[in-house]
């Protein structure tokens, strides 16, 4: 098995490999003159099983083009199988036509993923688990709650309550709590806007107690400061943060730390200063 790694995953490749003890390849990726995207990967693939990684968070266009451009062209190169391993999947939270005539781009992608060789795909808490359906190649969603869960429990937490974003997000809570058999919860939310988000009360008392809001995806970090201002007005002793995916638009960090958060934490599906936990050993093991 090689590891292939692209360019928004280099670091994460590098692990994987370390830890499957597989060689370690990484694109090249240049611009020709007018902008366009040059891969290059240097290797005899002939015969063998190559699994290329690369998260196609942003510069999400290029790095969707450099994913296809590998996947075709090591396909092309002989390997006879190719997994394409795509920790973070950008444009999963475009699933429906939420107005007529828009397009459903996560599809598009599934679509494009598959048509450029891919043989199976594996991805990483990914916004809705149907999304997968999309593809006719096995297609797998893997979890990092249990590593959040493990990464946590090293914390030193007071009567710790852990809680997903939402009520989609339960079951992500119960994965990450089981690790150091917490309570878990989650909050109830209503999105006003694409930035505006409201809580609703959530049941479990929280007073005095440590909180871990657990997530998929942080971006405007407009859903993590509206669950801290409702924790906080409960009475939670300290608020910590995790999530896999530290998408993390603009100055979304400092404003959620601003909020009031103790700690900040994600994955490295995005490299990112707050990815602390790696997503290595997941990988791993599901391509063993
Ligand atoms: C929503 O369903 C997701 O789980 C996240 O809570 C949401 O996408 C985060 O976005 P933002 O940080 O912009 O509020």
């Amino acid at each position: 098995m090689i590891i292939v790694g692209g360019s928004a995953s280099s670091k994460l490749a590098a692990r994987v490999a370390k830890l499957l003890g597989c060689p370690l390849v990484n694109s090249e990726v240049t611009r020709f003159p007018d902008g366009e995207s040059y891969v290059r990967v240097n290797y005899n693939f002939k015969d063998e099983h190559a699994v290329v990684v690369q998260s196609t968070c942003h510069p999400q266009n290029d790095n969707y083009i450099e994913l296809f451009l590998l996947l075709d062209a090591i396909k092309d190169l002989g390997a006879k199988r190719v997994t394409a391993v795509v920790p973070y999947f950008g444009y999963a939270r475009q699933d429906k036509r939420f107005k007529p005539g828009e397009a459903i781009s996560v599809r598009t992608m599934c679509k494009l993923i598959e048509r450029a060789g891919a043989d199976d795909v594996i991805t990483i808490d990914i916004h809705e688990d149907e999304t997968m359906a999309n593809f006719a190649i096995p297609a797998y969603n893997l979890t990092a709650m249990s590593l959040i869960g493990r990464y946590v429990a090293r914390l030193d937490l007071r009567d710790p309550v852990v809680l997903g974003g939402d009520q989609g997000a339960l079951t992500r809570a119960k994965r990450a709590a089981a690790e150091f058999m917490a309570d878990y919860d989650y909050l109830e939310k209503t999105r006003q806007t694409s930035t505006k988000v409201t809580m609703r009360p959530k049941r479990l008392d929280v007073s005095g107690r440590d909180v871990v809001i657990v997530d998929d995806i942080i971006s405007t970090g407009g859903t993590v400061i509206e669950a801290i201002k409702v924790l906080k007005k409960q009475g939670a002793r300290g608020i910590y943060v995790a999530c896999t995916h530290p998408v993390l638009v603009g100055n979304a960090l400092q404003k959620i730390i601003a909020a009031g958060a103790r700690k900040v934490m994600a994955t490295d599906t995005i490299e990112h200063k707050i990815s602390v936990i790696s997503v290595a050993p997941v990988i791993a093991e599901s391509i063993r």
